[in-house]
């Protein structure tokens, strides 16, 4: 049994070899078909893409009413496993206090005392609300639990929902290491790091990531990073960097010399870190989160810049309760337009496209894909940033 979806007054294929050949770039780039109908088989795989008009015969039709459709969003930088209020940090930033990464303690207490159950419907009803803001796959780090047992439960909570988990042990130093950070990065290394792989390099996480950034006393300086991300890598684990968030730094450089998939904030670079992105196009990608921005008054990095030196650009919400509690890809794609210098057509497919590339997924809407997906309650893509804070766009339930 097939479905034919149709009424899709624009379908965004993220496959630039489909597109219906309008001359404007920003559709050439999302293979944009109007006027398009797809077909999907009851096991949710694309069967059919196409203009209407040529759309096959099939048992169930499903009008969609001139609305667009488009990937579903990949949120590729998450922390969806915390509990605990950090809204009073947020209000003091506003009037001036900077950020240092400080609050992460606060966030690593609430969450070592929450339950099991506890942490798994808070996670669920952040799952949720993404998706009902068009984002169909998402990737959850651990990094608020910080002992062996905690960053296992943190990652076992998110494999319940995810495939695309990330150990983040290397999140900060805790209070309780605070006088002896090499046995912590040992530790993390070490022990946790077995207790990660020991049911296989990714039984549990896909990825290593470290907060690489000499700018917070509380993170790790690139030397740090370095160890910990090589034994990552030798223990089988994809690697991932939040890197030069809070001023320069050695955390871009040092994920693209260690072919880390992403490195992610990227908001003080200088030339070279560009160069290295650029020369490391195809095999990291700068994931930009400009809902961090937002919310700690930061400058923006710049899109435009990155993009026109040959960077591959990604986008995400860096949901976390400390930089930026926001799960809405819409608002980072209407910052990335608005702020970034990013064109539209460059922002949906680096939230799209780009982000699923950074966790080794192809997000094109193609036959043999599944049909991961988002319907907006507008006839063009243009709307998400053009209808900023507006709810509609959300993951298509089939
Ligand atoms: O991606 N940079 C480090 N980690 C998070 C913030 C964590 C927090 O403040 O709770 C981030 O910005
Ligand atoms: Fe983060």
């Amino acid at each position: 049994m097939s479905l034919l979806l149709t009424g899709i007054a624009e379908l965004t294929t993220n496959d630039p070899a489909r597109g219906d050949g309008h001359a404007d770039p920003g559709d050439a780039l999302l293979g944009v078909i109007r006027d398009a109908a797809l077909v999907v088989s009851d096991d949710g795989v694309v069967e059919w893409v196409g203009a209407a008009d040529e759309a096959p015969d099939t048992d169930h039709r499903r009008d969609l009413g001139g609305r667009a459709v488009i990937p579903g969003f990949v949120d590729s930088h998450t922390h969806l496993v915390f509990a605990g209020d950090r809204s009073a940090e947020f209000a003091a930033r506003m009037t001036g206090t900077p950020y240092d990464g400080g609050g992460i303690a606060v966030s690593v207490a609430a969450t070592r005392a929450a339950s099991d159950d506890e942490l798994r419907a808070l996670v669920a009803a952040r799952v949720a609300e993404m998706r009902a803001q068009g984002t169909t796959t998402v990737e959850i780090k651990s990094g608020y639990g910080l002992t062996l047992d905690d960053e296992l439960r943190s990652l076992r909570i998110a494999r319940e929902v995810t495939a695309h988990t990330t150990f983040l042990g290397a999140h900060v130093v805790p209070r309780e290491y605070a006088s002896d950070r090499a046995a912590y990065v040992d530790l993390v290394t070490g022990p946790m790091l077995d207790a990660v792989t020991a049911d296989g390099p990714t039984a549990l996480a896909e990825s290593i990531d470290v907060f690489c950034e000499p700018h917070s006393a509380h993170a790790f300086d690139g030397d740090e990073a370095r160890t910990i991300l090589e034994a990552g890598r030798a223990a089988g684990l994809a690697l991932r960097v939040h890197g030069n968030q809070l001023g320069p730094g050695p955390g871009v450089r040092l994920a693209c010399e260690l072919g880390a998939r992403s490195v992610d904030h990227c908001t003080f670079l200088d030339d070279a870190d560009v160069e290295a992105l650029a020369a490391a196009r195809g095999a990291t990608v700068a994931t930009l989160l400009p809902g961090v921005e937002f919310s700690t008054r930061s400058p923006y990095p710049d899109g435009r810049a990155l993009i026109d030196a040959g960077v591959d650009v990604a986008l995400a919400s860096d949901c976390n309760p400390g930089t930026c509690y926001s799960s809405s890809i819409p608002f980072a794609i209407a910052l990335a337009v608005r702020e970034m210098g990013m064109t539209p057509a460059e922002a949906l497919h680096a939230a799209t496209a780009v982000s699923a590339r950074s966790l080794g997924l192809d997000r094109r809407i193609a036959p043999g894909q599944p049909a991961e997906l988002a319907v907006i309650d507008a006839p063009s893509h243009l709307h998400l940033a053009y209808r900023a804070g507006v709810p509609i766009v959300r993951a298509l339930d089939l």
